[in-house]
Protein backbone atom coordinates (compact mmCIF):
# COMPACT_ATOMS: atom_id res chain seq x y z
CA UNK A 1 0.00 0.00 0.00
CA UNK A 2 1.21 3.59 -0.72
CA UNK A 3 -0.26 5.05 2.08
CA UNK A 4 -0.20 4.20 5.73
CA UNK A 5 -3.27 1.66 7.26
CA UNK A 6 -5.76 4.01 9.01
CA UNK A 7 -6.97 3.32 12.60
CA UNK A 8 -9.81 5.83 13.68
CA UNK A 9 -9.04 5.51 17.38
CA UNK A 10 -12.06 7.58 19.54
CA UNK A 11 -14.54 7.37 22.34
CA UNK A 12 -17.95 8.14 21.86
CA UNK A 13 -21.43 8.51 23.76
CA UNK A 14 -24.16 6.05 23.02
CA UNK A 15 -25.49 9.03 20.84
CA UNK A 16 -21.78 9.28 18.79
CA UNK A 17 -21.18 12.46 20.76
CA UNK A 18 -17.44 12.93 20.62
CA UNK A 19 -17.36 15.77 23.00
CA UNK A 20 -20.28 17.24 25.44
CA UNK A 21 -21.32 16.82 29.23
CA UNK A 22 -20.98 13.22 29.32
CA UNK A 23 -17.14 13.42 29.32
CA UNK A 24 -17.41 14.56 32.78
CA UNK A 25 -19.70 12.10 34.30
CA UNK A 26 -17.86 10.36 36.99
CA UNK A 27 -18.19 6.93 35.12
CA UNK A 28 -16.54 8.16 31.90
CA UNK A 29 -12.99 9.29 33.74
CA UNK A 30 -12.39 4.78 33.34
CA UNK A 31 -13.40 4.88 29.62
CA UNK A 32 -11.19 7.70 28.67
CA UNK A 33 -7.70 5.52 30.31
CA UNK A 34 -9.52 2.54 28.92
CA UNK A 35 -9.40 4.75 25.62
CA UNK A 36 -5.27 5.89 26.33
CA UNK A 37 -4.42 2.61 27.28
CA UNK A 38 -6.01 0.94 23.61
CA UNK A 39 -4.25 3.61 21.73
CA UNK A 40 -0.72 2.59 23.41
CA UNK A 41 -1.78 -0.90 22.07
CA UNK A 42 -2.00 -0.40 18.92
CA UNK A 43 1.80 1.06 18.82
CA UNK A 44 1.57 2.89 15.64
CA UNK A 45 4.44 5.16 15.05
CA UNK A 46 2.04 8.14 14.19
CA UNK A 47 -1.25 9.55 15.13
CA UNK A 48 -3.24 12.78 13.66
CA UNK A 49 -5.65 15.22 14.67
CA UNK A 50 -7.25 18.35 13.69
CA UNK A 51 -6.68 22.15 14.61
CA UNK A 52 -9.16 22.21 16.85
CA UNK A 53 -8.14 19.21 18.76
CA UNK A 54 -4.52 20.13 18.48
CA UNK A 55 -5.86 23.55 20.11
CA UNK A 56 -7.62 22.33 22.78
CA UNK A 57 -5.68 19.54 24.03
CA UNK A 58 -1.60 20.53 23.10
CA UNK A 59 -1.30 24.87 22.35
CA UNK A 60 -3.83 25.34 24.88
CA UNK A 61 -5.08 28.35 22.45
CA UNK A 62 -1.53 29.98 22.31
CA UNK A 63 -1.65 32.33 19.37
CA UNK A 64 1.79 33.80 17.84
CA UNK A 65 2.72 37.44 17.09
CA UNK A 66 4.63 36.78 13.83
CA UNK A 67 5.98 39.61 12.54
CA UNK A 68 6.23 39.37 8.56
CA UNK A 69 8.62 42.09 7.83
CA UNK A 70 11.98 40.87 6.86
CA UNK A 71 10.60 37.23 5.84
CA UNK A 72 11.71 36.43 2.62
CA UNK A 73 9.27 34.18 0.71
CA UNK A 74 9.32 30.73 1.44
CA UNK A 75 9.34 28.05 -1.74
CA UNK A 76 6.32 25.70 -1.05
CA UNK A 77 8.30 22.51 -0.61
CA UNK A 78 7.81 19.73 2.23
CA UNK A 79 9.97 20.61 5.27
CA UNK A 80 11.66 17.30 6.24
CA UNK A 81 13.07 18.38 10.59
CA UNK A 82 13.35 15.14 11.65
CA UNK A 83 12.75 11.63 9.26
CA UNK A 84 13.69 9.10 11.40
CA UNK A 85 12.00 10.24 14.67
CA UNK A 86 10.70 7.36 17.03
CA UNK A 87 6.87 8.87 16.44
CA UNK A 88 5.09 11.49 15.06
CA UNK A 89 2.08 13.66 15.84
CA UNK A 90 0.25 14.97 12.14
CA UNK A 91 -1.56 18.23 13.20
CA UNK A 92 -4.21 19.09 9.81
CA UNK A 93 -3.53 23.09 10.10
CA UNK A 94 -4.64 24.15 6.93
CA UNK A 95 -4.36 27.89 6.99
CA UNK A 96 -1.13 27.93 9.85
CA UNK A 97 -3.32 28.63 13.21
CA UNK A 98 -1.62 26.12 15.83
CA UNK A 99 0.93 28.32 18.20
CA UNK A 100 3.13 25.53 18.80
CA UNK A 101 6.10 27.05 21.16
CA UNK A 102 8.35 23.12 20.74
CA UNK A 103 8.49 20.79 17.88
CA UNK A 104 7.33 17.43 20.17
CA UNK A 105 4.67 16.94 22.18
CA UNK A 106 4.24 14.25 25.01
CA UNK A 107 0.89 12.91 24.51
CA UNK A 108 0.31 10.96 27.76
CA UNK A 109 2.79 11.56 30.80
CA UNK A 110 5.57 13.90 30.52
CA UNK A 111 8.33 11.62 30.82
CA UNK A 112 7.32 10.00 27.52
CA UNK A 113 9.75 11.00 24.60
CA UNK A 114 7.81 13.47 22.62
CA UNK A 115 5.84 12.52 19.31
CA UNK A 116 7.63 15.28 16.21
CA UNK A 117 5.10 17.27 15.23
CA UNK A 118 4.41 17.74 11.45
CA UNK A 119 2.47 20.35 10.37
CA UNK A 120 0.01 19.55 7.36
CA UNK A 121 -0.93 22.91 5.48
CA UNK A 122 -2.16 24.69 2.27
CA UNK A 123 0.06 26.43 0.48
CA UNK A 124 -2.14 29.96 1.68
CA UNK A 125 -0.48 29.59 4.52
CA UNK A 126 2.12 32.79 5.59
CA UNK A 127 5.53 32.69 4.71
CA UNK A 128 6.15 33.93 8.66
CA UNK A 129 4.18 30.73 9.98
CA UNK A 130 6.92 28.51 7.55
CA UNK A 131 9.63 30.36 9.22
CA UNK A 132 8.07 29.93 13.10
CA UNK A 133 7.63 26.10 12.00
CA UNK A 134 11.76 25.93 10.71
CA UNK A 135 13.00 27.73 13.90
CA UNK A 136 11.31 25.13 16.41
CA UNK A 137 12.68 22.35 14.42
CA UNK A 138 8.62 21.55 13.11
CA UNK A 139 8.55 19.48 10.32
CA UNK A 140 5.78 20.20 7.30
CA UNK A 141 4.16 18.98 4.33
CA UNK A 142 1.72 20.38 1.97
CA UNK A 143 -1.55 18.78 1.43
CA UNK A 144 -2.98 21.09 -1.35
CA UNK A 145 -2.72 24.90 -2.87
CA UNK A 146 -6.27 25.88 -0.97
CA UNK A 147 -7.83 22.47 -0.01
CA UNK A 148 -6.43 19.48 1.60
CA UNK A 149 -6.34 16.63 0.03
CA UNK A 150 -5.88 13.69 2.20
CA UNK A 151 -5.14 10.86 -0.24
CA UNK A 152 -1.53 12.98 -1.15
CA UNK A 153 -1.26 13.92 2.40
CA UNK A 154 -1.21 10.23 4.11
CA UNK A 155 0.75 8.93 0.73
CA UNK A 156 3.44 11.31 1.94
CA UNK A 157 3.24 10.75 5.56
CA UNK A 158 4.50 7.13 3.72
CA UNK A 159 6.40 7.96 1.69
CA UNK A 160 9.07 10.65 3.53
CA UNK A 161 8.27 9.46 7.03
CA UNK A 162 8.20 6.05 6.70
CA UNK A 163 4.51 5.84 8.61
CA UNK A 164 2.89 2.33 8.17
CA UNK A 165 0.18 2.80 10.77
CA UNK A 166 -1.51 5.81 11.53
CA UNK A 167 -4.01 6.70 14.69
CA UNK A 168 -6.62 8.95 13.42
CA UNK A 169 -7.77 10.52 16.62
CA UNK A 170 -9.95 13.20 15.62
CA UNK A 171 -12.44 15.76 15.75
CA UNK A 172 -15.22 14.71 14.23
CA UNK A 173 -13.99 16.83 10.82
CA UNK A 174 -10.48 15.25 10.60
CA UNK A 175 -12.46 12.04 10.42
CA UNK A 176 -14.86 12.97 8.03
CA UNK A 177 -12.48 14.62 5.59
CA UNK A 178 -10.84 11.07 5.91
CA UNK A 179 -13.74 9.21 5.86
CA UNK A 180 -14.92 11.16 2.72
CA UNK A 181 -12.19 9.85 0.73
CA UNK A 182 -12.05 6.28 1.81
CA UNK A 183 -8.99 6.50 3.79
CA UNK A 184 -10.27 4.66 6.97
CA UNK A 185 -9.33 1.29 6.90
CA UNK A 186 -10.70 0.20 10.72
CA UNK A 187 -12.66 2.31 13.47
CA UNK A 188 -12.19 1.08 16.79
CA UNK A 189 -14.84 2.60 19.33
CA UNK A 190 -14.92 3.20 23.01
CA UNK A 191 -18.41 3.03 23.74
CA UNK A 192 -19.49 4.97 26.72
CA UNK A 193 -22.92 3.58 28.08
CA UNK A 194 -24.21 7.10 28.33
CA UNK A 195 -26.74 9.15 26.23
CA UNK A 196 -25.31 13.06 26.22
CA UNK A 197 -28.24 14.16 24.73
CA UNK A 198 -27.01 17.60 23.37
CA UNK A 199 -28.51 18.32 19.86
CA UNK A 200 -25.24 20.08 18.80
CA UNK A 201 -21.79 18.83 19.49
CA UNK A 202 -19.78 16.97 17.46
CA UNK A 203 -20.22 13.46 16.25
CA UNK A 204 -18.03 10.79 14.92
CA UNK A 205 -17.84 12.08 11.79
CA UNK A 206 -19.03 15.51 10.49
CA UNK A 207 -18.68 17.02 6.87
CA UNK A 208 -17.09 20.18 6.81
CA UNK A 209 -17.80 23.13 4.02
CA UNK A 210 -14.62 21.94 2.56
CA UNK A 211 -16.18 18.50 1.53
CA UNK A 212 -18.41 18.30 -1.82
CA UNK A 213 -20.61 16.10 -0.35
CA UNK A 214 -20.70 12.83 1.95
CA UNK A 215 -21.86 9.14 1.04
CA UNK A 216 -22.50 6.72 3.38
CA UNK A 217 -19.54 3.97 4.27
CA UNK A 218 -20.23 0.54 5.33
CA UNK A 219 -18.30 -0.96 8.06
CA UNK A 220 -18.15 -4.90 9.12
CA UNK A 221 -17.16 -5.98 12.51
CA UNK A 222 -14.02 -7.41 13.56
CA UNK A 223 -14.46 -7.69 17.24
CA UNK A 224 -16.25 -6.56 20.33
CA UNK A 225 -14.82 -6.47 24.02
CA UNK A 226 -16.74 -6.07 26.68
CA UNK A 227 -14.89 -3.13 28.89
CA UNK A 228 -16.22 -2.84 32.81
CA UNK A 229 -19.05 -0.70 33.80
CA UNK A 230 -21.16 -1.56 30.28
CA UNK A 231 -19.01 -0.14 28.15
CA UNK A 232 -17.83 -1.83 24.74
CA UNK A 233 -14.73 -1.23 22.42
CA UNK A 234 -16.07 -2.32 18.59
CA UNK A 235 -13.55 -2.79 16.11
CA UNK A 236 -14.88 -2.32 12.75
CA UNK A 237 -13.02 -2.32 9.22
CA UNK A 238 -14.35 -1.01 6.05
CA UNK A 239 -13.25 -3.80 3.90
CA UNK A 240 -14.37 -7.61 4.82
CA UNK A 241 -12.48 -9.55 5.92
CA UNK A 242 -12.72 -13.48 4.67
N1 LIG B 1 -14.04 11.71 22.05
C1 LIG B 1 -12.92 11.57 21.37
O1 LIG B 1 -12.42 10.45 21.18
C2 LIG B 1 -12.25 12.78 20.81
C3 LIG B 1 -11.06 12.64 20.07
C4 LIG B 1 -10.50 13.78 19.51
C5 LIG B 1 -11.08 15.03 19.69
N2 LIG B 1 -12.20 15.14 20.42
C6 LIG B 1 -12.85 16.45 20.59
O2 LIG B 1 -13.30 16.90 19.33
C7 LIG B 1 -13.41 18.33 19.37
C8 LIG B 1 -12.91 18.94 18.08
O3 LIG B 1 -13.50 18.31 16.98
P1 LIG B 1 -13.83 19.12 15.65
O4 LIG B 1 -14.41 18.10 14.73
O5 LIG B 1 -14.61 20.33 16.00
O6 LIG B 1 -12.41 19.64 15.12
P2 LIG B 1 -11.10 18.91 14.53
O7 LIG B 1 -11.46 17.81 13.58
O8 LIG B 1 -10.17 18.59 15.66
O9 LIG B 1 -10.46 20.12 13.72
C9 LIG B 1 -11.18 20.65 12.65
C10 LIG B 1 -10.29 21.61 11.92
O10 LIG B 1 -9.27 20.91 11.21
C11 LIG B 1 -9.10 21.49 9.93
N3 LIG B 1 -9.66 20.54 8.95
C12 LIG B 1 -10.22 19.34 9.18
N4 LIG B 1 -10.58 18.75 8.01
C13 LIG B 1 -10.21 19.59 7.04
C14 LIG B 1 -10.31 19.57 5.61
N5 LIG B 1 -10.84 18.53 4.96
N6 LIG B 1 -9.87 20.62 4.93
C15 LIG B 1 -9.35 21.67 5.55
N7 LIG B 1 -9.22 21.75 6.91
C16 LIG B 1 -9.65 20.72 7.63
C17 LIG B 1 -9.89 22.80 9.94
O11 LIG B 1 -9.03 23.76 10.52
P3 LIG B 1 -9.24 25.37 10.34
O12 LIG B 1 -10.47 25.70 11.14
O13 LIG B 1 -8.01 25.96 10.91
O14 LIG B 1 -9.43 25.62 8.87
C18 LIG B 1 -11.03 22.41 10.87
O15 LIG B 1 -11.71 23.49 11.44
C19 LIG B 1 -12.59 18.79 20.56
O16 LIG B 1 -13.46 19.29 21.53
C20 LIG B 1 -11.90 17.52 21.06
O17 LIG B 1 -11.73 17.49 22.45
C21 LIG B 1 -12.81 14.04 20.98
Amino acid sequence: MDRPYIICHMLTSLDGKIIGDFLNEDRTAYFIQAYEEIDERYECKAWMCGRITMEEHFTQGNTLELKSEDILAIPRMDYVAQKTAKSYAVAVDPSGKLGWTTNSISKVNDDQTGDHIIEVLTEQVPDAYLNHLRQLGISYIFGGKDKLDFNLVVKKLKSVFSIDELLLEGGGFVNGSLLSQGLIDELSLILVPIADGASKSVTLFETGAYLQNSQPVNFFLKSIEKLDDDGLWIRYLTKKSN
